[in-house]
């Protein structure tokens, strides 16, 4: 069937990804990317696709509510993936305003406009689509009860690559109550209540997915892994917030995207998935596995720049644990990670020494001013 789908902030990291996975397994579907282009969104990541036939480039604001809805009408547009967003903790905590009105107001916008044309076509809702990619962060954190670590109480199926420890007995499921702790999450829960409410409201059909922290190419080098990969690469220390006990849930980047796309597909209107690997990580375990690959590729003495961590003042609210179940996403579609964790880094190591250029654009400029006010007095 020839559709045509709009997907905001194609031009960042995970939307990169979900543009890529698309274009190149849908001829038939006209794929456009709707991007604003902040400093997050980068060309650059979608260059292997840019002048395929079935893609198109929109620069646009998601809070313009006429663009957006003119858009819809000349391309009748079926199916919206949204993914546009200001997506770093960080930044929340510095200027939370601009999280709610590109997260809150911009989502709205886009519901919006999508109503209004979708009301005014006769076949209305049917074979639309309107998804909405949110975060687990939305749950607030999880307590760890373990912190040495356990064997998870559950496991996903019997080929899954990905086991590594539970830190805690509690993990995030759908029915788990929304508890946002940063305006960066705030913002998202925020946005995630008003696509549901559009379906229950109005009856558009919408999904609404909660991911894990996803790690691999294209990702912005203010977000853990890319950043110590480039400061191991140069040398400079790695700011390591608190003590580096807080646990995060990780999932290789593509298959984030190959589940955006069965679910687009397969899932159920109305219905909420929880995507992560079962793959929950201490931040000082992931930092010295990090170190150890970049040493070792780059041809230096492995771990030999370990004594660049440098431990800093915490993040203010940090959440302590995050954890994924994934298993209805497992049990209903099928989906499950396709990578071992260790191989995942190995990978994206890999990918950011082979593509220097890439990331000297990006760290070059702007992006210093960000990095010395980041981190000035820490
Ligand atoms: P990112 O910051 O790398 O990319 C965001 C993209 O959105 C950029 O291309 C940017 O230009 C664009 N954008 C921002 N504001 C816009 C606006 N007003 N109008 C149009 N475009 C705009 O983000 P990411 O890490 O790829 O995350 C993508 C989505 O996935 C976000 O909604 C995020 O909340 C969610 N998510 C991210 C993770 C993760 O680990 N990165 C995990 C779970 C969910
Ligand atoms: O859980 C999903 C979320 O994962 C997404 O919704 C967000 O968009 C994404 O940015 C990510 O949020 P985190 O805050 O978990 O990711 P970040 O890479 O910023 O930090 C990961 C952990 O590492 C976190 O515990 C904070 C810590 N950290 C981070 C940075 C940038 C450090 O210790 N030092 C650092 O310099």
């Amino acid at each position: 069937m020839k559709r045509s789908i709009v997907i905001t902030g194609g031009a960042g990291f995970i939307g990169s990804h979900v543009v890529r996975l698309f274009v190149n397994k849908y001829p038939d579907y006209h794929i456009i990317n709707l991007d604003k282009l902040t400093y997050a969104g980068n060309l650059a990541n979608l260059k292997d696709v840019e002048l395929r036939p079935n893609y198109s480039f929109v620069r646009m604001d998601i809070c313009d509510f006429d663009a957006f809805h003119a858009l819809m009408q000349r391309e009748h547009v079926d199916g919206i993936i949204h993914l546009a967003a200001e997506s770093h903790v960080d930044r929340s905590i510095k200027d939370p305003f601009t999280f709610a009105r590109t997260n809150v107001m911009g989502t709205l916008s886009l519901l919006q406009a999508a109503k209004l044309y979708w009301e005014s076509l006769p076949e209305r809702y049917e074979g639309k689509m309107f998804y909405h990619i949110s975060t687990d962060e939305v749950y607030g954190a999880l307590t760890m009860n373990c912190p040495e670590g356990v064997q998870p109480p559950f496991t996903t199926t019997a080929s899954s690559t990905q086991h590594h420890m539970a830190y805690g007995t509690e993990f995030f499921t759908e029915a788990t109550k929304y508890n946002p702790h940063s305006p960066y999450s705030a913002s998202k829960a925020s946005s995630d209540h008003f696509v549901r409410a559009f379906h229950d409201t109005y009856g558009m059909p919408t999904v609404v997915t909660n991911c894990s922290n996803n790690y691999g190419p294209y990702q912005f080098p203010e977000k853990l892994i890319p950043l110590f990969i480039n400061n191991i690469r140069h040398r400079r220390p790695l700011p390591v917030y608190g003590r580096g006990e807080n646990v995060r849930d990780w999932l290789y980047v593509e298959d984030h995207a190959r589940a955006i796309d069965l679910i687009f597909h397969r899932g159920t209107p109305a219905e909420t998935y929880n995507i992560g690997g079962f793959n929950e990580w201490k931040n000082i375990d992931i930092i010295h596995m990090v170190v150890r690959v970049v040493d070792r590729l780059l041809g230096r003495s492995e771990g030999a720049d370990l004594d660049l961590i440098s431990y800093v003042t915490d993040r203010l609210g940090h959440d302590a644990r995050y954890a994924i179940d994934s298993s209805k996403l497992q049990r209903e579609l099928g989906w499950e990670p396709s990578l071992q964790f260790e191989e995942g880094i190995e990978r994206t190591v890999r990918w950011y020494l082979d593509n220097e250029e890439w990331l000297n654009n990006i760290t070059s400029g702007e992006y210093e001013k960000y990095y010395e006010s980041m981190y000035a007095g820490r």
